[in-house]
């Protein structure tokens, strides 16, 4: 039986506001909260709700930690292109967050291996009340692709021809799109407390249906989620329209 329980909205205005809703009850519950934050098109929605109620003097981010899900090897945090700088133009700049407490995998250390088992260690010292994630339309959460081990922590990942693709979107060539990426694992993103999926428009219908309503299996990441004991999954009906 799945645990995820589903909200579905009638458009990503409406997904964009629960979202919001869902993450405020958080915050209002523990100022101090820590947040683990997702990149992708889908929380631009909820990222814009936060800030708007932070400039109109609603939720203060003061006290407030954040650890990202994942960056791209090769990019340095002022490539336009990189996940800090997504985080930082989409959300962080915005809102009265210290930078200092806001955290991402580092795209460019020397050392990769290294470089995961430092996000890990701190992962363990930063417990998340609730995670953020988007969804591919292969299934993947943050750049865990189809056959990840459910037991991963944080490593280096080879990304598929599809994210890859999917992705060219935000580049000037497909050619520009880095190969690989750091990414928290699947382990890592079931430790937080709480998890908040997200999902928008027809190619993510699939991804949704086997998320709910699949067999929990490797080659569909995000069915691991079933096995969570708090995850609220919120979908536009397009995203929600083969349940
Ligand atoms: C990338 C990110 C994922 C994100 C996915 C979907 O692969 N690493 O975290 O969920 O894209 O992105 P979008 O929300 O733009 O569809």
């Amino acid at each position: 039986m799945s645990n995820i329980k589903v909200i579905i909205t009638k458009d990503y205005e409406e997904l964009s506001e629960k979202a919001f809703e869902v993450m405020a009850e958080v915050l209002r519950n523990k100022p101090d909260a820590v947040l683990g934050l997702a990149t992708g098109s889908t929380p631009i929605g909820l990222y814009q709700k936060m800030i708007e109620d932070c400039k109109n003097g609603g939720i203060s981010y003061k006290k407030v930690k954040t650890v990202n899900l994942d960056e791209y090897v090769g990019l340095t945090p002022n490539n336009d292109q990189s996940y800090r700088y997504f985080m930082r133009h989409n959300l962080l700049d915005h809102i009265d967050i210290d930078l200092n407490n806001t955290n991402i995998e580092n795209g460019v250390a020397a050392d990769l291996p290294a470089e995961c088992a430092r996000y890990d260690a701190l992962l363990s010292t930063l417990p998340r009340d609730v995670q953020v994630l988007g969804i591919g339309a292969n299934g993947h959460i943050a750049f865990n692709e189809p056959g990840t081990p459910f037991d991963s922590q944080t490593h280096v990942v080879d990304l598929t021809e599809n994210t890859i693709q999917m992705n060219a979107r935000f580049f000037a060539s497909e050619a520009d799109v880095p190969r690989k990426a750091l990414t928290m694992g699947l382990k890592g993103i079931m430790e937080a407390k709480k998890i908040l999926i997200l999902a928008s428009g027809a190619s993510k219908a699939d991804a949704v249906f086997k998320t709910v309503r699949g067999e929990v299996t490797e080659e569909v990441p995000a069915s691991i989620l079933q096995n969570h004991p708090n995850c609220v999954l919120i979908a536009d009906e397009e995203a929600a329209s083969l349940l």
